[in-house]
């Protein structure tokens, strides 16, 4: 198998925290060929895609890094979209350089449901599943939302990630409206009203899914300083177990992400409650290993072998 990570730039990873590093040195440990390039890095002509890539073989601590070669995408058996955030047009538009790719080449997370599905709003799509969430761009609207709810709300860009402008407040606090207007750019950007679900004291839970699967997850208990259950800002990571609930939704959401080949897949839930279903670059593999003893990057390369294989 010859593998292509489309991805940030080497020199810029956490290696041993990192996800793609972890897929990329599961490649190697099985003697896959792996390459990586930027998005950037990429090219279209006659119909076919390319990309600068460096072949580069990858250990738990260290990249190998070997020849730059002009590749042509359809070379490969598998490339992985790994970017990171932002979600903006450069990055949408690297998805249709991925689409001329070729029928012979797997791209994971399938690029059509990297453009179809919103983390935030795929999940919302779930009524039953998510909080009370309203989207809008409506400042009335959000402020009666949000006297509308039984005590807390969250305020969340549409397109954020790591907590990026995540705001606890609710209806009385004077400075609402103001953060409504803020982040909704004077009511120019959609963004999202949702219930404050006080659960969250006991963590947010990433759970991750292989080809609508859960094959394990960590929770995230955000720390004294800070509201928010992203690791970067001061939450702990701690081992947890599956509640029903959490395998309901899993069972609810599985079907479609198999079907749409969002082969590796992070949510998120609080006390029981869906909040994201991250299919752009989603993160955790090393954490949910550390506590759960297993090898999340195994599963995703079975998977991807599994998928290639029915592409001949
Ligand atoms: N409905 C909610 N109730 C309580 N806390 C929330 C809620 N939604 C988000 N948060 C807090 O904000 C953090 C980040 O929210 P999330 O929706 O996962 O956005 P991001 O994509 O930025 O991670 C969560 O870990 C949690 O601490
Ligand atoms: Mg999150």
């Amino acid at each position: 198998m010859r593998s292509l990570f489309v991805m940030d730039d080497l020199d810029t990873l956490d290696l041993p925290g990192d996800s793609t590093v972890a897929l990329m040195a599961a490649s190697t440990g099985r003697g896959w060929e792996a390459w990586w390039c930027h998005p950037s890095a990429m090219w279209g002509q006659g119909g076919r895609a390319f990309a600068r890539a460096q072949r580069v073989d990858t250990r738990a601590t260290a990249f190998d890094r070997q020849q730059w070669a002009e590749v042509q995408l359809a070379d490969f058996d598998v490339v992985w979209m790994r970017k990171d955030p932002p979600f903006d047009m450069t990055y949408i538009f690297s998805t249709y350089l991925l689409d001329m790719v070729g029928t012979r080449t797997l791209v994971l997370n399938a690029p059509a449901g990297l453009r179809a599905r919103n983390e935030k709003l795929f999940a919302a799509a779930y009524d039953d599943l998510t909080p009370p969430t309203l989207i809008s761009n409506n400042i009335a609207r959000i402020m009666a939302f949000a006297a509308a709810q039984p005590a807390k709300v969250v305020l969340k860009p549409w397109d954020g990630n790591g907590g990026r402008g995540v705001l606890v407040t609710q209806t009385g606090d004077p400075n609402l409206r103001s953060m409504i207007e803020v982040l909704s750019d004077e009511g120019r950007r959609f963004i999202l009203a949702q219930r404050h679900l006080p659960e969250i004291a006991d963590g947010d839970k990433r759970i991750l899914l292989v080809d609508g699967e859960p094959v394990g997850a960590v929770l995230r208990v955000p720390g004294k300083a800070d509201h928010r259950g992203n690791l970067h800002v001061g939450a702990t990571a701690h081992a947890t177990t599956l509640t029903p609930r959490e395998l309901e939704i899993c069972a609810r959401i599985g079907p479609t992400l198999q079907a749409e080949a969002l082969v590796f897949v992070g949510i998120d839930v609080i006390g029981g409650w869906l909040t994201e279903i991250n299919v752009t670059s989603p993160t955790g593999i090393r954490q949910v290993n550390r506590f759960d003893g297993t090898l999340v990057e195994e599963r995703i390369l079975d998977a991807a072998l599994r998928r290639h294989g029915a592409l001949a």
